[in-house]
């Protein structure tokens, strides 16, 4: 069958995807308390690269172990043991395997820093009171990290990359979104800095662009560089999408590869579709994000693309085989990403490149679909803290699946899911 997302791209860089459908990035919680992978991810991977995406990106790989997500995030500690490498090595080979290039998601967690792994975790500027979460994603106070330790994190960005390219990896992805260190620095409401790395969006863009400039200094211009861009926070005083279009702006005078678009962060969980569609700025302007592809950013990708020189691949909400050609056809995006339903199928690439696919099946565990207060779109905090682990829980129960070998189970419960992951998560820790 011919589909036009059978049709191979080629990044700026030189590499070639075979084709327009990309694994997004998916925190495998598979690290033992030291952050080396285990050997389920090597088997998970190649689950995934059997699957025939033409770009497989792993889950946010965190590049200072004392600044992790969760417990089970891989960490990278400056140098790798034998082990962490062997592993590293296996993964990325593993992804490969039948042709897909393989990115590493690097993520500095900041003030999303688990609380149990971190006392005092850093933001840009000073945060009394934490940015909210509960159960596994919980994080406390910050304290406002120095000039010298940017610096320090700049470096820390640029020698994660090394260390994916000396284990074979084809490029990273740079988080930049979803309320990580670098979405925090792009951030008005959380970078009330007065030095220049705060103020204006220029210089709140600056700890992006360094790090972008850094890892471009130390590799080969082969080696791919993408980024992960929220399109918006989606929150009042957050980063905006005229932030973003601005920012892709100064991207487009960088060296870069690909720019995927997505949104919001574990405080407004946009990425995942959960919230109410119809999204306002903080001027009261309706953001038209929702696409008539059911890309919950195609509204955004296709004006980043419009002015972006790099390709953009856009992320979230995509279920049918149609709408992820339209994205491509209709200049959407060059690539589509798909997040939850990789961790459901490991054909699912190869089912939507030859046909087989028109309507991905969406299994949303009962209780994740109702709406009103107790809903994911909940207007309370916490409510939508335990909507948001919930839905990590039970996905992560079906990656072990995968990597088990195993097919998904859409009878394993939310609150199960949620034990076993809390329970794991723990173990972790203790290991
Ligand atoms: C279990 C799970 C883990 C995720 N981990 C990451 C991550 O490490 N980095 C990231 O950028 N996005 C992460 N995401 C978000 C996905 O990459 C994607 O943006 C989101 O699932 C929307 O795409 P979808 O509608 O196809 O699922 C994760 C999503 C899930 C469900």
């Amino acid at each position: 069958m011919t589909t036009p997302l059978g049709h191979a791209l080629t990044l700026p860089c030189g590499l070639v995807l075979p084709n327009r459908i990309a694994k997004a990035a998916l925190s495998e919680f598979m690290a033992d308390s030291d952050g080396v992978p285990s050997e389920h991810m090597i088997s998970l991977y190649r689950r995934w690269g059997e699957g025939g995406a033409g770009l497989v990106i792993t889950g946010n790989v965190m590049v200072d172990p004392r600044y992790i997500e969760a417990p089970g995030n891989v960490a990278l500690n400056g140098k790798l043991s034998k082990l962490a490498r062997s592993r590293l090595l296996a993964i990325a080979e593993a992804g490969k395997s039948s042709g897909s290039a393989v990115f590493m998601q690097l993520s500095h967690a900041g003030a999303l820093a688990l609380k149990q792994t971190c006392e005092r975790p850093v933001a840009p500027s000073l945060l009394r009171r934490g940015t909210r979460g509960i159960g596994a994603f919980s994080s406390a106070p910050c304290r406002a990290v120095t000039t010298d330790e940017i610096k320090s994190i700049v470096a820390q960005f640029a020698a994660a990359a090394e260390m994916a390219a000396d284990a074979g990896f084809d490029g990273v992805q740079i988080q930049c979104g979803h309320g990580h260190l670098i979405s925090q620095f792009l951030s008005p409401r959380l970078n009330r800095r007065t030095d220049d790395w705060g103020g204006s969006l220029h210089n709140r863009a600056r700890l992006m662009l360094e790090i972008i400039a850094e890892v471009r200094a130390r590799l080969p211009g082969t080696f791919a560089i993408s980024i992960k861009l929220n399109a918006s926070d989606f929150i009042e005083d957050g980063f905006s999408f005229d932030d973003c279009l601005s920012a892709v702006e100064w991207l487009n005078g960088v060296d870069i590869d690909l720019i995927e678009i997505s949104g919001g962060s574990r405080v407004q969980p946009q990425m995942f579709g959960l919230m109410q569609p119809d999204c306002y700025e903080a001027d009261g302007r309706l953001l038209s994000g929702y696409h008539e592809t059911g890309a919950y950013f195609g509204g955004f990708s296709k004006a980043v693309k419009a002015v972006a020189r790099m390709p953009v691949l856009v992320t979230g909400g995509v279920r049918r085989r149609k709408d992820a050609e339209r994205i491509i056809l209709r200049d959407v995006a060059d690539l589509v990403g798909f997040g939850r339903s990789m961790c459901l199928d490991n054909k699912l690439p190869e089912k939507l490149l030859s046909g087989d696919v028109d309507v991905i099946d969406e299994f949303m565990p009962e209780g994740l679909e109702s709406g009103g207060h107790l809903g994911p779109d909940s207007s309370f905090g916490f409510i939508r803290d335990i909507h948001f682990e919930a839905l990590m829980a039970w996905h992560s129960v079906q990656m072990a699946r995968l990597s088990n070998g195993s097919k998904m189970d859409a009878s394993v419960g939310l609150l199960s899911a949620l034990r076993a992951f809390r329970r794991s998560l723990k173990a972790t820790r203790q290991r």
